[in-house]
């Protein structure tokens, strides 16, 4: 084995020194350099450092799924988490350590004096800001965190579709929608990798239920895939450039996720050319052949002990290598995928840690929570007055206490602590992960502060009758519904656990001056919704979820978030109605068509003119805004612009969106953009959206190619994906493009 590091040239050694002095890595220059360098120090390793490359091991945490500590993991390596992979210090390649997740970074006990880290918003809730900006600060500021702790890869990027409304994961996801989701998950991408850390794309791909998702079958027709799922990783790829690619529990069309030789070798990496690895998630290696089929990474090995008794990159690539069932050449392959990303993003030249400004971070969550919240409801009672002495009833919800955060390898503990954390349980590996994770401060806290006149009475909501007694005595009630999701779990259906319904629906009888605040990472069923004058769908809000609440309560912030999934009035309109395998035991095979294909969410509503309670993009404020002159373009693509005015007294944010409502002999309905707009009391602003060629076609597997259709394309600009505004056409030439 060579030890020498590869010398760098002059004008690499220069950027290298101005980047290390200013804490960041030189990006551009690493991109130019980075397949060289991998390409080079690949062939420098041997074999026993090729293999200790593409396996990682996970972190200790007592009682957990790893077991005792790794030997393999030295003990001088302090910050553990998901994921350690050692490296080769003589050939300059870092030890690769991962942290999760989206929201931040995570601890469930890995690291027993970690301060916390800051808790931002679910991905849902981001998915409602519509704020790209947003999210990429937001992907920054969790990049510094794990610099901070040493992490240079970040387990984000969640953009797998929200298909079911039962999906308990869907919080860690942003949208339903293709586009919206592959363009806040680049963002995400691109904020971590600003700052040197490697940021996967998770999970590759339709892992859209929890349900026995280590034995789960999701079938889809292919094309369709491409038009969904696989598109939106295809459009966060290209924009982001992520330097790895989780792959899912699930399989696709009766192919494992991790060893999908279609979809990793023929799709991902042959017609998109991705250059960087595809790591397994965790417990998603059943057998090495996956390395022939395009996995480069093995992750959290021990996960793969405990479902399929075997580490099998571990245990049986070396022989499989040996006797040449693995070429040379895939082992080379791999390592280099791996070296190539780090080298590219910069995570083996880290200078000085960055500064760290918890304080800024605090006010992105906070800014987070504030455009992610949904006002989906309002007959005039919000916003309500700050300044005459109310008495409010605060009901339910743990709202003394705190916000309710999504449960699962994604849960950050924040700064100082859980404001409470109770024990769920349930089936499965995932059970002793399934918590109620409480947020401080709480909701009370912070309605004292926004109305210091009211007097404030809280129920904890325990029986409907009591609550009811609370809220007839009080001018206002503000009652919380909330709902603990996450990994590894379905929900049955969409009512709020613990009898929320009952304590709402008799709240609401006893006082008809109800405003409802949802903590859930899901629609929800709200029996009782014409009961009550207001709803706020605050999701999982993050960190500073309390403060949010009460300024969207009390007016100081004007709502304008939307919804990024549709609000089904009943699973009946969904394209399952029954989910399969719903609350069969633990490893039961289990089989989901996804026959909706392409058309999710709001695009399966839109061909079966269902009607939801609440519609994708739906979400008000308290002012009002006006769309007018709608000019169209044609040609490779469509371009649209038009105007939007706040017609309202306030300063606001609106999100106009544009769809594609009809193409030629076809009924399909597409987010074709989107963009968000603040504007002062009577300003206007012109809009100019161009879609994606590829959401106006239809794939073609037998090509491999999208086609447009020659003829006339109807759009519409709409403040939901039914509240269609503005609508026009225009002729496109017929097109034909791709690989
Ligand atoms: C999750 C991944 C996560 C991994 C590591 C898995 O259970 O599905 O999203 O990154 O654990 O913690």
């Amino acid at each position: 084995m060579a030890t020498d590091t590869p010398t760098p040239g002059p004008e690499q050694r220069e950027a290298t020194e101005q980047a290390a002095a200013a804490g960041t890595p030189t990006r551009s220059l690493a991109d130019e350099n980075a397949n060289a360098r991998a390409q080079d120090i690949e062939q420098r390793m041997t074999d026993d450092e090729r293999f200790s490359l593409v396996i990682s091991i996970l972190g200790h945490v007592p009682g957990g799924l790893a077991g005792p500590r790794d030997p393999r993991i030295p003990e001088d390596v302090e910050n553990m988490s998901a994921g350690y992979t050692p490296g080769v210090p003589c050939l300059g390649i870092p030890a690769i350590q991962s942290s999760d997740a989206s929201m931040g970074i995570t601890n469930p006990g890995y690291r027993p004096d970690d301060e916390g880290a800051t808790a931002f918003p679910s991905l849902i809730a981001l998915g409602s800001s519509f704020n790209p900006k947003l999210v990429r600060d937001e992907g920054e500021a969790i990049a510094r965190e794990a610099r901070m702790r040493g992490f240079n890869v970040q387990l984000a990027g969640g953009c797998n579709l929200a298909r079911d409304p039962r999906n308990d994961r869907n919080f860690e996801y942003f949208s339903e929608d293709p586009w919206l989701s592959a363009v806040l998950a680049a963002e995400q991408v691109n904020g971590i990798q600003s700052q040197g850390v490697v940021s996967t794309l998770k999970h590759f791909t339709l892992n859209c239920n929890e349900t026995n998702r280590h034995w789960l079958d999701a079938m889809i027709d292919p094309d369709a895939h491409r038009e969904s799922d696989l598109l939106t990783f295809e459009i966060a790829i290209e924009r982001s450039q992520p330097g790895s690619i989780m792959s899912g529990y699930n399989k696709i069309n009766g192919e494992y996720a991790s060893g999908n030789h279609h979809l990793l070798n023929e799709v991902l990496k042959g017609a998109w050319g991705y250059k960087g690895w595809v790591m397994s998630d965790w417990g998603a290696t059943p057998e090495w052949e996956f390395a022939l089929k395009g996995l480069d990474q093995e992750s959290g090995v021990q996960g793969d002990r405990v479902l399929w008794g075997k580490e099998p990159f571990t245990d049986d690539l070396k022989a499989a290598y040996a006797s040449g069932r693995l070429p040379k050449e895939r082992l080379a392959d791999m390592v280099r995928r791996i070296l190539r990303s780090l080298f590219a993003v910069g995570a083996d030249r880290w200078g000085p840690p960055p500064a760290v400004d918890m304080a800024k971070h605090a006010e992105i969550a906070l800014e987070g929570a504030r455009q992610g919240i949904v006002l989906l409801k309002n007959d005039g009672a919000l916003p309500l007055p700050t300044d005459q002495p109310l008495k409010i009833a605060v009901i339910g919800g743990y709202a003394q206490q705190g916000v309710v955060s999504g449960a699962g390898s994604g849960a950050v503990a924040p700064v100082g602590g859980f404001a409470g954390v109770i024990k769920i349980g349930g089936a499965g590996v995932m059970g002793k992960h399934r918590n109620l994770f409480l947020f401080p401060p709480s909701p009370l806290d912070e309605l004292e502060k926004q109305f210091p006149q009211a007097q404030l009475d809280f129920d904890p909501g325990y029986t409907p009758a009591e609550a009811a007694l609370t809220a007839k005595r009080s001018d206002v009630v503000i009652a919380f519904g909330i709902r603990v999701e996450g990994e590894g779990f379905d929900l049955p259906d969409l009512s709020l656990p613990w009898g929320q319904d009952a304590v709402i629906d008799a709240v609401a009888s006893a006082n008809p001056n109800t405003i409802v605040v949802l903590e859930t990472g899901n629609p929800v069923s709200m029996p009782w919704r014409d009961k009550v004058r207001a709803i706020v769908q605050a999701w999982y809000p993050g960190q500073s979820g309390a403060q949010a609440i009460a300024e969207i309560l009390a007016g100081t912030v004007n709502p304008s978030g939307r919804l990024p999934i549709t609000f089904p009035a009943s699973l009946h309109q969904t394209p399952r109605p029954e989910l399969p395998g719903l609350g069969t035991p633990w490893g039961t095979a289990v089989t989901i068509e996804y026959n909706e294909g392409a058309d999710v969410g709001y695009r399966w509503f839109a061909l079966r003119n269902e009607r939801p309670i609440y519609a994708f993009g739906h979400g008000l404020g308290y002012t009002a805004f006006d769309y007018d002159d709608l000019r169209l373009d044609g040609g490779e693509t469509m371009t649209a612009s038009f105007t939007v005015r706040n017609t309202g007294r306030r300063k606001g944010a609106d999100v106009p969106q544009l769809y594609l409502t009809e193409a030629p002999g076809d009924r399909r309905m597409r987010l074709l953009g989107f963009e968000r707009v603040e504007l002062e009391p009577g300003e206007s602003r012109r809009v100019t959206l161009t879609a994606d060629p590829r959401l106006l076609a239809r794939f073609d597997g037998r090509s491999g190619k999208w086609r447009i259709a020659d003829g006339t394309h109807r759009v519409a600009v709409g403040k939901s994906a039914t509240d269609l505004i503005l609508t026009g056409a225009t002729r496109l030439p017929a097109r034909q493009f791709g690989v």
